[in-house]
Formats: C-alpha cells, structure tokens, sequence
C-alpha cells in the first residue's frame, strides 16, 4: 500500500500520516522531517535544506528526489509507505512514477487533506512538535498531556523555526504555487480521495480509514 498524503502546509497531512503508519503498520515518511534531522545532526544535506525551509521556500527537486528514493528503496519499504510532504512538484511526481513503473508499481491513495488557508495560519501558531520522535501537538486542539512536554517519549516540545506568521504566509503561497497543481495529477491517475480536514483529527481518521479500509 503506497499512499502519498497531499494538503497545504499545516493542513494536518503529519497527524494523519501518523495514524494511519500505526493503524496499518507502515513507515511514516516526512521529507521535512528528514530534512530536520539533517539540519539538527549539522550535516551538509541539513546546511543547504535549512536556507530554504527557513524563507518558506521549497528545496530544490534534485537533492529532494535524491533523497526520497532512496529512504523509499530501504528494507522497510517493502510492504508500502506513507508520504507526508513529498512529491511536492509535478517534477517530484514524475520522478516517482518513473521508480515505480520500473519496478511495475504505482501510488495507490493520493489523500488530499483540505483546510481552507484562513484556519492555517491559527494552527500553525499553535503547533507544538517533538525534536525526538517528530510526534506533533497543538496547545489547544490537541495538547501534551504534561504541558511542553511530549506524550511518547517525554522530550521537551519546541515550535517550528519555519512557523513564525510571514513564514507560512510565504508558504502557503508557494504551495499553491507548485504543489496544488498535484491534485490534478493524481485525479487524472483516478487515485485521488479528498478528506475534510477542518474537523477534529479523529473524524478526519475515520474519514481516512474509509478510504483505505
Ligand atoms: P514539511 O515539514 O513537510 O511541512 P508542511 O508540508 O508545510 O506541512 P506541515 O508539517 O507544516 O503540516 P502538516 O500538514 O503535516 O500538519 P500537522 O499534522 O503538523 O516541510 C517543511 C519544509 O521542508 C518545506 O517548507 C520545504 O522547505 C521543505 N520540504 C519538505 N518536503 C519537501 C519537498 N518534497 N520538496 C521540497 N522541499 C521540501 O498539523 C498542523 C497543526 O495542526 C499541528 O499543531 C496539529 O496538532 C494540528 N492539527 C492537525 N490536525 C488537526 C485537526 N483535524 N484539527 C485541529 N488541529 C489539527
């Protein structure tokens, strides 16, 4: 099962991914978290991303393809994955499309999670995340039991350095820039399945396990 989960920044694509690689047991693979962990461990993959993600901008497609096919190429793999954040452009789609059909696969669920641009902004703001197991929080509509302090592994909660107002702002244009467009795409692949994600992240779930089944 290859599932590619699509939605503006913010939009609950991480949340949801988390849940479904518990409930189906599949990897969960966030670019952005890959590229955090770069940026944290100070490696020359975490240098060049961070000069991007830190203007909102996107890394360019060549070091991200790189990157993703081979996580995806890992023993892990073998049964299917959750994509959170990747592809992002038509280029990344492609790419992928192209490492599949070798091997004569294809993306089965594209899960487009929809949140008006209006509610974004409130969430990011909100967003509270784990540097240690990436688990992801929001002070009010789905607070740490312990204040800052992460449920599953008890590290300290940080905010974001890429969710200050006028970061998002730059990415939410960006992202309909460049990625909405890959909406169109996996619609005309018949693969596309659009969830709304503007209610409580379980209904949002459940809508996604129907989906899914
Ligand atoms: P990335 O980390 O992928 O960020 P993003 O796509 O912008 O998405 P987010 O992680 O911000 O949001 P999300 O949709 O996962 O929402 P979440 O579940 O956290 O990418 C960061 C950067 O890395 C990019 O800007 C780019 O520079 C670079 N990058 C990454 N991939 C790339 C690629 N393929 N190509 C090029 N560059 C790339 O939820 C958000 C908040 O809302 C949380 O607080 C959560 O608790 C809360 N929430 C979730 N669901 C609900 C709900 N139903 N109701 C209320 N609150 C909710």
């Amino acid at each position: 099962m290859k599932i590619v989960m699509l939605g503006a920044p913010g939009a609950g694509k991480g949340t949801q991914a988390d849940r479904i690689a518990e409930s189906y047991e599949l990897p969960h693979i966030s670019t952005g978290d890959i590229f955090r962990k770069n940026i944290s461990e100070g490696t020359e993959l975490g240098k060049e991303a961070k000069s991007y993600m830190d203007k909102g901008a996107l890394v360019p497609d060549e070091l991200t393809i790189r990157m993703l096919l081979d996580r995806v190429g890992a023993d892990d793999c073998g049964r299917g994955y959750i994509l959170d954040g990747f592809p992002r452009t038509i280029p990344q789609a492609e790419a992928l499309d192209e490492e599949l059909g070798k091997i004569g696969e294809k993306i089965d669920y594209a899960i487009d999670v929809e949140v008006p641009d209006e509610d974004i902004i409130n969430r990011m703001s909100g967003r509270r995340a784990c540097p240690k197991c990436q688990a992801i929080y929001h002070i009010a509509y789905i607070p740490p039991k312990k204040d800052g302090i992460c449920d599953q592994c008890g590290a300290e909660l940080i905010i974001r350095d890429d969710d200050k107002p006028e970061t998002v702002r730059k990415r939410l244009q960006v992202y309909h820039e460049q990625t909405q467009p890959l909406i169109d795409f996996y619609r005309k692949k018949g693969v596309l399945h659009t969830v709304d994600g503007t209610r409580d992240a379980d209904e949002v779930f459940s809508d996604v396990k129907g989906i899914l089944g």
